[in-house]
């Protein structure tokens, strides 16, 4: 029998896949869905990297972060060119929700509470973070990259650019994954396992309903779009004369 965490991966992925369905039945729904990628990569990937910076003086942490960063900042581009396409005035700086700022308060205190069972100090938890976030925004990006392959009109100029996006994303997984073993003593890897764990576990809490308040937007969108539709028509029978 399948555990809960599994159960409720399953569950937010189906709701997710039908909500990503719905938001891509409306321009306002696919700009929503962009924007949110985009405040990730400028709002909590950049800050990471800069926490990483700050813990270290290792050149060989330096570089690889200053790829990531360049990486990530290639990907705002991206993205802000695409919403222009779409139709977007201009998105601000990055917004963070109330759910999700408690969330990275909790992985803040997550990392200082566990700095002490590395010998490398904060820089392990710290790095741990921005791995399971980017393993995360693989998920995510490749649940999207698939939903876009189903859909009967393909977006094909937004399905291309996340496609580029991803490929990064996976090479930081690989990355972060590679830099994480490469500060952990090997008696630290059973405390970097369960640190990978916890983070894992506050990143899941409250899935289910994060994934039904996109749903319930997407279904929003796509009934505003069609009353807006219909509005003129409406307007112009009730103006004709009988
Ligand atoms: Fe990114
Ligand atoms: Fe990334």
């Amino acid at each position: 029998m399948d555990d809960f965490p599994s159960m409720q991966a399953r569950c937010v992925d189906a709701i997710k896949r039908r909500a990503l369905r719905l938001l891509h039945h409306t321009a306002r729904g696919q700009r929503l869905i962009l924007t949110m990628y985009l405040w990730a990569e400028e709002g909590t990937e950049g800050a990471l990297l800069n926490e990483i910076i700050r813990q270290t003086d290792l050149p060989w942490v330096l570089g690889q972060v200053q790829r990531h960063t360049a990486d990530e900042a290639r990907h705002a581009t991206l993205l802000r060119r695409r919403l222009a396409e779409l139709g977007a005035r201009s998105v601000g700086p990055a917004r963070v929700d109330v759910v999700s700022r408690w969330k990275l308060q909790r992985l803040q205190a997550l990392c200082q509470a566990r700095a002490g069972r590395f010998s490398a100090g904060r820089i392990v938890p710290v790095f741990a973070l921005a791995f399971r976030m980017e393993v995360m925004g693989v998920r995510v990006m490749a649940r999207h990259v698939s939903v876009m392959e189903q859909l009967e009109v393909k977006p094909v100029e937004t399905a291309a650019m996340l496609n580029v996006i991803l490929a990064d994303e996976q090479k930081h997984v690989i990355a972060c994954e590679a830099a994480l073993h490469r500060l952990v003593r090997d008696d630290e890897k059973m405390a970097l396992e369960e640190l990978c764990a916890e983070i894992d576990n506050v990143d899941r809490t409250l899935g289910i309903t994060g994934a039904a308040v996109l749903w319930v937007t997407g279904a929003v969108l796509v009934v505003a779009e069609s009353v807006r539709k219909m509005l003129p028509q409406a307007m112009l029978k009730l103006r004709s004369p009988r």
